[in-house]
């Protein structure tokens, strides 16, 4: 199976939906990418890896080290990395040096940023340089000192519009792709009738081009997980029943067994 192409992912517009889930390690990516046609190495593994209280601290350091297991892991999705918060808001330039880094030291294929109107020229500059972008709009986590919090977005008039005019405005800079996070359903219709490239949702209803979760939310294996994941598996019971009849077989000494046991040859 060769790898989908960000041209290919594009050309999705309007057709079957696009399957995207997060991954952060090797055998994650390995066991994910063929059911996937993106993998996203999302700033989330803040929380999900490293225990850190909301995006704002991850770097570029983790997402370079992620972001090429996942590579390495992989050999049909397109793997999109993500920039952490600090990293490409400041300039096109800024924007342009931590991305090509991104991708020399990883080999993805695309990168995804936060942001909207204020970020399209930015979206239009690394577009024009060879770097594809997916865009990131709605409920954008490294915002939510901004925002005030996670909840769901383009409940009032105003903020309605701005957010059309966000997605607009990165479509039109060149995204070939857009998250849509934590949106209203008829904001999440809105948008995918207004922009040309295949948006993506996660809490933004079914109407959207293709859907993104985050695995262990979506595997049961993360505790904290917001109204729009669905468990597709209790992870975290399956493992915690695991590790109990290991640590009791270890304490009757019934674990190892006879089959675990090396033996002298005769
Ligand atoms: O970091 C992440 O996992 C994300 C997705 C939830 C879209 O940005
Ligand atoms: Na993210």
């Amino acid at each position: 199976m060769k790898r989908l192409t960000v041209p290919a992912i594009l050309a999705r517009k309007g057709k079957e939906p696009l399957v995207m889930l997060t991954a952060y390690t090797v055998r994650m990516a390995q066991l994910l990418d063929p059911h996937c046609d993106l993998l996203l190495v999302g700033d989330s593994l803040g929380q999900v890896i490293y225990g850190l209280p909301s995006t704002l601290p991850v770097t570029l350091d983790m997402m370079c080290a992620h972001g090429a297991a996942v590579v390495r892991g992989s050999y049909h999705s397109v793997v999109v990395i993500d920039m952490p918060f600090g990293s490409y808001e400041a300039s096109p330039e800024q924007a342009f040096l931590s991305a090509s880094r991104v991708m020399a030291e990883t080999g993805a294929a695309a990168i995804k940023m936060e942001g909207g109107a204020a970020m399209a020229p930015t979206v239009a500059f690394l577009s024009a340089r060879g770097i594809p972008v997916m865009g990131h709009i709605g409920l954008t986590p490294q915002a939510v000192n901004a925002l005030g919090g996670y909840g769901a977005r383009g409940r009032s008039a105003p903020e309605h519009a701005k957010i059309i005019a966000d997605a607009k405005a990165i479509a039109e800079a060149g995204a070939f792709a857009i998250v849509a996070e934590g949106v209203i359903e008829p904001l999440a219709r809105a948008i995918v009738a207004e922009v040309s490239c295949p948006v993506i949702g996660i809490g933004a209803s079914a109407d959207c081009d293709g859907q993104v979760l985050v695995t262990e939310d979506m595997l049961g294996l993360f505790e904290r997980t917001a109204r729009f994941v669905k468990k597709f598996d209790d992870m975290a019971g399956r493992i915690s029943a695991a590790v109990e009849t290991y640590a009791t077989d270890v304490r009757s000494r019934s674990f190892p067994g006879p089959e675990q046991t090396y033996q002298p040859k005769n």
